[in-house]
């Protein structure tokens, strides 16, 4: 458990002792030092309902509340807050290198993480890059906390587009060449299918050969997804995102249980045929002119739809995976979807009530001008193009600081800042706003940055390379004396807290918000602080802050798929 809600927990107890009804503690870190390591705020609020003195009962709960192992004293504050100072013992037990960096929830469930999920018939572009690495570092905070992850990569390989892209494909041969530029064979095949009628036609029976399971048909297509998995899982690897070709859930694999859910929610009286389309209507779904807007469940023609899928994705996840909460990772444009498909499989029954459905949405990318985001001829930028442009940048800044480098180690260090430069800008904007991309901006070394983060790491590094350090032999304990030392002290110890926070909400930027204010607090640290020429116990001491710091950072940027490296 962490600190917080530990303190927490034992503040309401207390609380709940002290005037015999149960209210909450609301305690939270101190904005200021002299409040404390954290404050408890629920007092006023039961004082208040019980028509006692604030004062008083604040002083009550202190006498009454069972913190020693935590705190070494509390204090009354100001209208009836409760400050609370952590003991030293604390401190230097919870930050001993023994103990785990993080440690796993009482209580992990199964969740599934639905994020990436490109549509299969063209390259990714940078569209895909937020709910690739947004998806990404949720699934590895919540692995982390102990939870049961299942990552399900959606990708959409069915409909339409498809018959196009497998009939030119069909024709081109077996010269898989053609293939390694999607985005032009998708162009190429789109101009064929434009200018040439008798193309188009067979496109469209392709369509049907390949919902009805014509050999020939399923195998160029089954060619063509495979090599556009291969594009998707060689991206992922250059990001370091955690997905691989077992995470694959395609659409076209729910498709034996589409007549399923349609007969299911036939038998529930769900459906109803509007224009000859099977639809669900419900109450809560309003369109213009306060018209019921219905979820198109099943087309005129018998063909099904990306609602229909999700209908069957939700029943296969409970049913199948035991899910017990799934997480959906798509721009904002789909909020609509999501809230159908929700109320649908509830209504359906697809869903039980304690199954936590969560459309976590996001803005879009776009340009520093605020323009979405283009090259500079206007065209949609391949994900595989910024990237080499990151690195390209980052290799040049690197170069710049350090001549002497090797090129091999500048290369390297370019790569892991530049990948790193890119994601972090990402995550570290609450998601739900739109985004603007600035080159200059994410490779700064200044400010909340990941070369700002890395280089803080580094800086550790070279600390205990400066003094010959071999911290595995260091014995001791963090012992701080100094305000800037304590601060950090502390601040090491709301990592676990902020994880379970960026786990509960899906906001990574939490995370990141918290290893910018720890690495700007090391440095804070470091400038008051003498490491190698402090004496004795105050020397090991402050060397051990420094690994915690340096873990810390590592772990954290870890968590949100961003590698370190030991100089730069
Ligand atoms: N393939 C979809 C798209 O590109 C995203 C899929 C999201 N997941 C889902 N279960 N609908 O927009």
């Amino acid at each position: 458990m962490n600190v917080r809600t530990a303190i927490d927990q034992r503040i309401a107890a207390a609380l709940s002792t002290c005037t015999g009804v149960d209210s909450p503690a609301l305690v939270q870190p101190a904005r200021k030092p002299e409040f404390g390591d954290y404050q408890a705020n629920g007092v006023m609020a039961a004082a208040k309902r019980l028509k006692t003195n604030p004062v008083e009962l604040a002083a009550q709960v202190i006498d009454t509340v069972a913190l020693d192992d935590i705190a070494a004293r509390l204090e009354t504050a100001g209208p009836g807050f409760i400050n609370i100072f952590l003991s030293a013992e604390f401190l230097a037990t919870s930050l001993d290198r023994k103990q785990p960096l993080v440690i796993q929830v009482d209580d992990p469930y199964t969740v599934v993480v639905d994020y990436s999920s490109p549509n299969l018939a063209k390259e990714m572009h940078v569209g895909h890059i937020r709910s690739t690495i947004i998806g990404d570092a949720l699934a590895l905070v919540l692995e982390r906390l102990g939870h049961k992850v299942i990552r399900k990569n959606h990708v959409g390989d069915w409909g339409t587009q498809f018959g196009m892209l497998i009939t030119y494909l069909s024709e081109t041969g077996e010269n898989s060449e053609v293939l390694e530029d999607l985005e032009d064979f998708y162009r190429a095949a789109k101009t064929r299918f434009d200018a040439d009628a008798a193309f188009a036609t067979r496109s469209r029976l392709a369509v049907v050969g390949l919902q009805g399971g014509d050999p020939e048909i399923r195998s160029h297509w089954r060619r063509f997804i495979d090599i556009s998995l291969n594009h998707c899982q060689a991206l992922y690897g250059r990001l370091g995102v955690s997905l691989s070709r077992e995470d694959v859930h395609a659409e076209s694999a729910y498709n034996d249980d589409l007549p399923t859910v349609i007969e299911l929610l036939r038998k529930q009286g769900l459906l109803e045929t509007s224009d000859g389309a099977q639809c669900v209507f419900l109450e809560e779904f309003k369109g213009k002119n306060d018209l019921p807007l219905p979820v198109i469940v099943q087309k005129s023609d018998g063909g099904y739809l990306y609602a229909t899928t999700d209908l069957a994705a939700v029943r296969h996840r409970r049913n199948e995976l035991k899910a017990q909460r799934v997480l959906y990772f798509t721009d904002a444009r789909q909020a609509l979807h999501f809230k159908q498909i929700f109320a649908v499989a509830r209504k359906a029954g697809f869903a039980d009530p304690a199954m936590s459905l969560e459309h976590h949405p996001f803005g879009n990318m776009l340009g520093k001008d605020g323009k979405p985001f283009k090259t500079r001829e206007g065209g949609v930028l391949k994900l595989a193009e910024l990237l080499d442009e990151a690195e390209t940048r980052a290799f040049e800044l690197v170069s710049e600081k350090n001549p002497d480098l090797a090129e091999d180690e500048r290369r390297e260090i370019a790569r892991v800042v530049g990948i790193g430069a890119v994601k972090y800008a990402d995550l570290s904007k609450n998601r739900t706003s739109d985004y603007h991309f600035d080159w200059d901006q994410m490779l700064a070394f200044e400010g909340n940055t990941a070369p700002y983060l890395q280089y803080a790491y580094t800086r550790v590094q070279s600390v205990f390379r400066r003094g010959n350090i071999d911290v595995d032999s260091l014995t001791g304990e963090i012992t701080p004396q100094e305000p800037d030392e304590r601060t950090l002290a502390v601040k090491l110890l709301r990592f676990q807290e902020v994880l379970e926070q960026v786990a509960a909400d899906a906001y990574p930027h939490y995370l990141c918000t918290y290893l910018y204010e720890l690495a700007s607090q090391f440095m804070r640290f470091y400038e008051a602080c003498p490491v190698l020429s402090a004496p004795g116990e105050t020397r090991v001491s402050r060397l051990l802050l420094c690994e915690r710091v340096a873990e810390t950072l590592k772990n954290g940027l870890g968590l949100l798929g961003i590698e370190t490296v030991e100089r730069m």
